[in-house]
């Protein structure tokens, strides 16, 4: 058979097996949470309120919950794994300091396997025991089952974050967020087609300490977050119904940060909020259901 023509079969065969009748590419998971018609619920750090921080099961109940994205913290270990913790310090969530003595001890000066050793359970309210401090690999195995993965990269480079994405075909099957907006540039120049989300307020600008009057979700804001590509402004209790236009205005989503009172997620949906961050998804599933 002709070169050419076998070529224009395996196109055809390829549109009918992955496109729709239509002619166009179904929106990714990542893609269809921006159209979502309501505010989305999306759980931090895992069901942090139910499970230790971070961890797998914490990502389990985020899941079940039918968050509509978890959201974990990820580092790079000593020897360059992506692991998963919200500190850049082992001491809070972890037995490093009864361990190994010492406090202030860096995730960045340890191996993965000597992070490994560690137990991230017995410090919870509700001690658990036998909780290892999760890899990223391990907590996108989980998350992706049932939700979508809201990662934050805390310290790392962006070219890991995409080579991980790619070697996994992760790529906006998950978001990525970071408060770092030079890391967000990097990444949306290596891979534009992933959504993500840029963290604030910033502290400094230029170097100048923000007041919290310049902390506020602001248009300059706005304009800077979408001028780096990304698709949503997530930022802490700052943000009022005029900011929200903006955002939307622009085409921005605005997802909101910690929020784990009905009456504060009553307020943020009625200013048009279109995402909360919460500990604890089950309070904010129900203030949604009775706003
Ligand atoms: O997802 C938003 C939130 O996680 C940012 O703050 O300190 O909990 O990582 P932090
Ligand atoms: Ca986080």
């Amino acid at each position: 058979m002709h070169f050419t023509k076998l070529f224009a079969y395996a196109a055809a065969f390829a549109s009918m097996v992955f496109l729709p009748v239509s002619g166009v590419a179904a929106p990714s998971p990542a893609e269809k949470l921006l159209e979502s018609p309501r505010p989305l619920v999306i759980a931090h750090r895992g069901y942090s309120a139910m499970a230790p921080e971070n961890t797998l099961p914490a990502f389990e109940r985020g899941v079940v919950s039918g968050a509509d994205m978890v959201e974990l913290d990820y580092h790079h270990s000593k020897d360059g794994q992506l692991v998963v913790l919200h500190d850049y310090t082992l001491d809070r969530t972890t037995d490093a300091t009864n361990r190994w003595g010492g406090r202030g001890l860096n995730v960045a000066d340890r191996t993965l396997a000597e992070l490994r050793q560690l137990d991230a359970g017995k410090w919870f309210k509700h001690p658990q025991t036998g909780v290892a401090l999760p890899t990223l690999n391990e907590s996108l195995d989980v998350i992706q089952r049932g939700s979508v993965t809201l990662i934050e990269r805390k310290a790392g480079d962006a070219a890991a974050c995409v080579k991980l994405l790619n070697d996994r075909q992760l790529v906006n099957q998950v978001v990525v967020q970071a408060f770092d907006w030079d890391y967000l540039r990097d990444l949306h120049r290596l891979e534009p087609r992933q959504v993500l989300g840029a963290l604030g307020p910033p502290g400094t600008k230029d170097g100048k300490k923000l007041s919290d009057a310049e902390k506020a979700l602001s248009p300059a804001w706005l304009d800077e977050i979408k001028g780096l590509g990304a698709h949503a402004a997530v930022w802490n209790k700052q943000v009022d119904a005029a900011a929200l236009k903006a955002a939307h205005e622009r085409e921005l989503k605005v997802w909101v940060y910690t929020i784990n009172d009905a009456a504060m997620a009553q307020q943020l949906f009625a200013a048009g909020v279109d995402g909360i961050i919460t500990d604890n998804p089950a309070v904010i599933w129900k203030a949604l259901a009775t706003r």
